[in-house]
């Protein structure tokens, strides 16, 4: 894989994702036609790790919210501790970008030891159609983000969540809660978001000099409501792994009771902002959160909505994910590089936990 004009593997798999997104929506729910229909999914267990595990939480969020399928999601390795009671015609999603991840390979076992008779359906979602876990799966459906170097995962990430759009909408479009012109209407949505996530990542210069404003910072909250609330754990966790800051994910709501009581001048807080032509309930309730926290005295960077440090483009809350995760993914690339961190090599991790 050549580096072409960028530094890093990561800031070119960042840019990499209008492409990405663009290649995994462009049918996005012809590849479920091989799942089990509807009525034989009574409920859908999702299982990852990291990022996957966050891009679980936002199926989940799709799962209930659009398709009316009861979804959990757990952890993979505390899934092994604690797996979900068995039920009857369960799908089960494994989420693996490089379908190798030892803690995902050991909770298919134990979902298969405890259904002899195969009431469970496994279906993998990862990047590589060859790996383990795409193997051992009863169905295979690749994110095609093709190979993704950089130790963090980014455009694995955004195709992960294009997955769950379909599966969301195919399963949606069964049980008669999308009629065939509401598809259409959210298809025709998914199409621009390629073309509106270009014009996030034009705001790379903004974001750079938030970077440089944050060099020092040693803890960071991140704050998210609904759908998005995963987003705010996902750069959390792209901000500790390529930057090692100390760096939160709540939502926002649940940040009221207690955590609020760690900020100070020294705590910088994100609040993602989805960022639609109409306020939402969601985005009032972020902002009145980050007007509690500016007015105690702390910074607030706003992301999203029309007063923010970084303005991203209208678009449907629901769709807000794609767009509000790349200026996070961008923050984390940019801090890393201002400490002058090795980016593409963390120090004590590596792409696939091969062993737990
Ligand atoms: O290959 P997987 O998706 O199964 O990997 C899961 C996690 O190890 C992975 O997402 C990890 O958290 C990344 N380094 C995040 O950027």
């Amino acid at each position: 894989m050549a580096l072409q004009k960028f530094q890093h593997f990561m800031l070119k798999e960042i840019y990499e994702q209008p492409e990405v997104i663009r290649h995994s929506l462009s049918d996005p729910t012809e590849a479920f036609q091989v799942l089990p229909t509807l009525d034989q999914v009574e409920e859908i267990q999702i299982l990852a790790c990291g990022t996957s595990f966050h891009a679980g939480l936002i199926g989940q969020f799709l799962l209930e919210q659009v398709a009316g399928i009861p979804t959990r999601v757990r952890s993979a390795s505390e899934f092994l501790a604690a797996p979900f009671p068995r039920f009857r015609n369960t799908l089960v999603v494994v989420v693996s970008q490089s379908g190798e991840t030892a803690d995902v390979l050991a909770a298919m076992q134990v979902v298969k030891q405890s259904s002899p008779g195969g009431a469970f359906n496994i279906l993998a979602i990862t990047n590589n159609s060859q790996s383990s876990i795409a193997t051992e799966a009863d169905y295979e459906i690749s994110v095609a983000a093709g190979i993704e170097t950089s130790v963090a995962a980014t455009k694995t990430f955004t195709a992960q969540l294009a997955l769950f759009y379909g599966l969301a909408f195919f399963y949606a479009r069964q049980g008669q809660r999308l009629s065939n012109e509401q598809l259409k209407g959210w298809n025709a949505q998914l199409d621009a978001l390629p073309a509106q996530v270009e014009k996030v990542l034009q705001q790379e210069a903004t974001i750079t000099a938030i970077a440089a404003s944050l060099k020092d910072t040693k803890t960071l909250m991140l704050l998210g409501t609904g759908i998005n609330y995963p987003i705010a754990l996902e750069g959390a966790l792209k901000l500790k792994e390529t930057t090692y800051t100390h760096a939160e994910g709540y939502a926002a709501g649940e940040f009221l009771h207690g955590p609020i009581a760690l900020l100070d001048q020294t705590i910088p807080t994100i609040a993602i902002c989805p960022s639609q032509r109409s306020r939402s309930a969601s985005a009032e309730r972020m902002l009145k959160v980050a007007q509690k926290i500016s007015s105690n005295g702390s910074d607030v960077i706003l992301l999203g909505g029309s007063d923010a440090a970084i303005v991203l483009p209208p678009c449907e809350e629901l769709l807000s994910p794609f767009l509000n995760i790349v200026p996070l993914q961008l923050l984390a690339y940019h801090l890393a590089i201002s400490r002058n961190i090795d980016v593409d090599h963390p120090r004590n991790i590596t792409k696939s936990l091969k062993s737990s």
